[in-house]
């Protein structure tokens, strides 16, 4: 199916943390993005600080507040922690997107509007997502300038002693949703967006002793955009999701996919330069070799990366998930790399994922 919307694929996503120098210092650090970009008192903006980070097509804007007067920026900081505000497509005509979207269903937040500067024009819409969570629809064809008027170089140049990472692009992005909004969520994307539903966990599907979730994969037609969705499932426990909602305050981003070429290489310095990954035990890596499926990689590279393997759907993927990056249990990432054309999200993976999230949960004393 063509995809008639002209959503061409992720652009920027934005978090509000509580302190954006320190928070950016850390993606620049240990993810190796690049600071690129600043907003602040210097450039006009008196009560809010912005940086601007970029490495191959990843665009991050990380935010706070300077004033002690509540907004928008500490609203959300006190109510969900650091987290996702907002994420974006790049479409052909902000315009269109938004009126289809907002004519099928989809709630607007911000209707298109033209930004402009000596570098050009940058448009922009948003249409609500997850509680305090908005999707935006952004143009840049004819902007120059750093990422949107209002940003300008940064102030400070910083050398980093840090490993290349080598991270590329955003693969997914997830939500994590209340019991009974999943179907929801993912109707609103198939009507306002015209996704599809395709991948469906039903109860039973994924469960541990202790906890379970039901997930949905929705995405834009030509698979620019790959959106799953989780919500709680009645288990022994208080599972990950019912964690998160519950920490969070609500529902939003879980976790951010982010791709690389080559994950051996990518997880080597992501750890040498301090990220911290859950780890699977070694049982793990005798079980995936007793399945039998093909991988290029070597077995003993990944295990002792702690790379994780799932052969869903076509081909193979390799992946992992970091600890959560905030203070709160909630938002985390994820390194992917898919091999010969798997579509999958690492759903195999889930329950020696969950044993280990687990075992982070107990050691909390939240489970
Ligand atoms: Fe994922």
């Amino acid at each position: 199916m063509a995809n008639t919307l002209g959503i061409r694929g992720y652009d920027y996503l934005e978090l509000y943390v509580g302190s954006a120098r320190m928070v950016a210092f850390w993606w620049a650090k240990a993810m190796g993005l690049d600071i690129v970009g600043y907003k602040g008192p210097e450039t006009g903006s008196p009560d809010r600080m912005s940086f601007y980070l970029t490495k191959n097509d990843l665009k991050f804007v990380i935010t706070s507040t300077i004033k002690a007067e509540r907004c928008e920026v500490s609203a959300f900081v006190s109510e969900h922690g650091d987290g996702v505000k907002r994420w974006s497509m790049e479409v052909d005509d902000v315009k269109h997107v938004f009126d289809q979207a907002t004519k099928n269903g989809a709630v607007p937040v911000i209707p298109p509007r033209e930004y402009k500067d000596d570098n050009g024009v940058f448009i922009e819409a948003a249409i609500k997502l997850y509680d305090d969570t908005q999707l935006m629809f952004v143009n840049r064809d004819d902007y120059k300038g750093i990422h949107r008027p209002g940003f300008d170089e940064p102030r400070q140049k910083i050398t980093l002693d840090r490993q290349d990472t080598g991270i590329k692009n955003i693969d997914h992005i997830v939500g994590n949703v209340r019991v009974n909004e999943m179907n929801m969520w993912a109707s609103y994307f198939e009507k306002a967006l015209e996704f599809e539903t395709f991948v469906d966990f039903g109860p039973g599907d994924i469960s541990t002793k202790y906890s379970a979730l039901l997930s949905k994969v929705v995405r834009s037609s030509d698979s620019a955009i790959r959106n799953p969705i989780n919500e709680p499932y009645e288990g022994l426990k208080r599972s990950q999701i019912e964690e998160y909602i519950d920490e969070y305050n609500g529902s939003g981003v879980q976790h951010i996919a982010i791709a690389t070429d080559d994950i051996i290489s990518s997880i080597s310095a992501l750890r040498a330069n301090g990220v911290e990954f859950l780890s699977v035990p070694d049982t793990y890596y005798e079980d995936q070799k007793a399945k039998g499926f093909e991988i290029k990689e070597n077995w003993d590279d990944l295990q002792e990366r702690g790379i994780l393997v799932d052969n869903e759907g076509d081909g193979y993927l390799l992946q992992l998930f970091t600890k959560p990056i905030g203070d709160r249990p909630t938002l985390f990432l994820e390194i992917i790399q898919r091999q010969g054309g798997s579509e999958g999200f690492g759903h195999g993976n889930f329950q020696a994922l969950f044993e280990a999230i687990e075992r982070d949960q107990m050691a909390r004393g939240s489970l």
